[in-house]
């Protein structure tokens, strides 16, 4: 059954159409400012890590010198708090001219400079959630233009204290605005989080074809609680949403919070797994001056980003949810591979989860899995029972090669690396 699935489903997606700007034809990937720092102005006090120019070419330094825009991740987003308190006398919106003194568009030639992009953040309301100059109805044109001159290459249009009349007509027209000014410009839509994100209420046939991404659901804090919230929550509604996503729109389960506080490495490794199980956007929010090395590895993961890649833009899907704690995820990937991911919810220690590939429905035939994590191979007939150690919150993730027929010469190769006689059934036991 799902081996079929990628033959099946592009067909479908062929229907529905993107937004036709060309542009996240695999789900955008870099940084962005919200959740990590949130609406800090206060540079006096804290200059490191206050909202200001500073901050987005230290992380910019980071992105181009340590390796992270090679493997994609390419946006520097502004969020929130950016802008002063007031327009300009010709009704434009204007960054803080204290902690942008040389304004915005000389940091997006910064990160132009560099191979990067720089990303924007708006509101639909009359005013931003931290209370800054909205974009209402009236303004959508005149902001479109300003962006577009400042020469920014995404944006982020929020949706505090806008009504749902207004968001029925602010959030097209934006697209459209954007579209006129004749520079391609990333669209990130807030929209359904704002209207519980679910259909009805939520048409997302028509975000697809307005919005490049979109928020679905709550903002991501930096908790394993919060993060384990937006997993249940997009995994719990994946018949609803897993068809919106392709090439040019993307479910959005919101920031990276990988390498901040409050994530452990398991939960880390996690999160990363099924955003990329998800075809989430991969925006980090954190300090790339300071990050560990292991949040580094973990992000910089080539495996899991190329999952997260992959050009089908099939988002994934839970398969099972057993009651022993552990999920299984799945997501059809190009050349007929597929990724899968054993997450334990449990927290008692490291749970020896036992199963066989043709239980979760793959077709006949022998697969060479790969360990993102441990880089250890192996090949697997579907039939061979296998066990995998997942520890409390963490995750065991395979990218799963396509079946090749069968061969006596593959079955001697599955026994190695931890492979063992399970002696039940004649079959070995693999144990990655
Ligand atoms: C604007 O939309 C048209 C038609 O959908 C598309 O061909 C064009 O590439 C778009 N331009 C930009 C800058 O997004
Ligand atoms: C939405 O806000 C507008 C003002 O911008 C107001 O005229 C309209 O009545 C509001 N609609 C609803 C349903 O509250
Ligand atoms: C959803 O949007 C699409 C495209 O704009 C439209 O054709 C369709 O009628 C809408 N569906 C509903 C239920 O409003
Ligand atoms: C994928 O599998 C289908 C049948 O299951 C086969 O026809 C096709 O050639 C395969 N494609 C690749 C790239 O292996
Ligand atoms: C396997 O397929 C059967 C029949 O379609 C389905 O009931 C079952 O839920 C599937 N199992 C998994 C793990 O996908």
């Amino acid at each position: 059954m799902h081996a079929a699935l990628p033959v099946l489903v592009p067909a479908l997606f062929a229907a529905t159409l993107a937004l036709d700007n060309g542009l996240m034809r695999t789900p955008p990937m870099g940084w962005l400012a919200w959740e990590r720092y949130r609406c800090d102005i206060d540079c006096d006090n804290d200059p490191k890590n206050c909202i200001s120019e500073n901050l987005f070419r230290d992380m910019a330094d980071r992105l181009s010198e340590d390796g992270w825009r090679e493997l994609g991740y390419v946006y520097v987003n502004i969020d929130d708090c950016w802008s002063s308190k007031q327009r300009d006398k010709q009704g434009r919106l204007q960054a803080d001219p204290k902690r942008f003194p040389r304004g915005i568009k000389d940091l997006a030639r910064y990160m132009h400079d560099r191979g990067l992009k720089l990303g924007i953040y708006g509101d639909m309301g009359t005013y931003t959630c931290g209370g800054y100059p909205g974009t209402p109805l009236d303004k959508i044109q005149i902001d479109a233009q300003t962006f577009a001159e400042w020469e920014v290459d995404m944006f982020k249009y929020d949706g505090c204290y806008s009504n749902a009349t207004e968001q029925e007509q602010g959030y097209p027209l934006m697209s459209k605005a954007l579209n006129a000014t004749g520079r391609p410009i990333g669209y990130s839509c807030s929209w359904p989080a704002y209207q519980g994100g679910l259909p009805p209420k939520v048409n997302y046939t028509q975000l697809g074809e307005i919005c490049n991404l979109w928020r679905n659901y709550d903002d991501i804090q930096d908790s394993w609680n919060s993060v384990l919230n937006i997993i249940d929550w997009f995994f719990g509604n994946q018949d609803a949403l897993a068809s919106a996503a392709g090439p040019g729109r993307w479910n959005d389960p919101d920031m990276l919070v990988i390498g901040d506080f409050g994530l452990s490495m398991e939960q880390s490794r996690t999160q990363m797994a099924l955003w990329a199980i998800m075809a989430a956007p991969l925006f980090m929010s954190n300090d790339l001056r300071t990050i560990s090395s292991g949040a580094r590895n973990i992000l910089q993961n080539k495996m899991i980003i190329s999952i997260n890649q992959d050009p089908m833009g099939i988002q994934g899907r839970r398969i099972l949810k057993e009651k022993s704690g552990i999920d299984v995820y799945w997501r059809p990937l190009s050349k007929n591979a597929s990724a899968l991911v054993f997450f334990s919810r449990r927290d008692d220690m490291p749970y020896r989860y036992r199963t066989s590939l043709s239980k979760l429905n793959y077709t006949t035939g022998s697969y060479k899995i790969f360990d993102v994590f441990t880089n250890k191979a192996a090949a697997l007939k579907d039939s061979t029972e296998f066990v995998v150690p997942v520890n409390p919150s963490g995750v065991v993730m395979w990218y799963v090669s396509a079946p090749a027929a069968p061969s006596r010469r593959h079955y001697k190769r599955a026994r190695f690396q931890g492979s063992a006689d399970d002696g039940e059934n004649g079959d070995p036991l693999v144990v990655l």
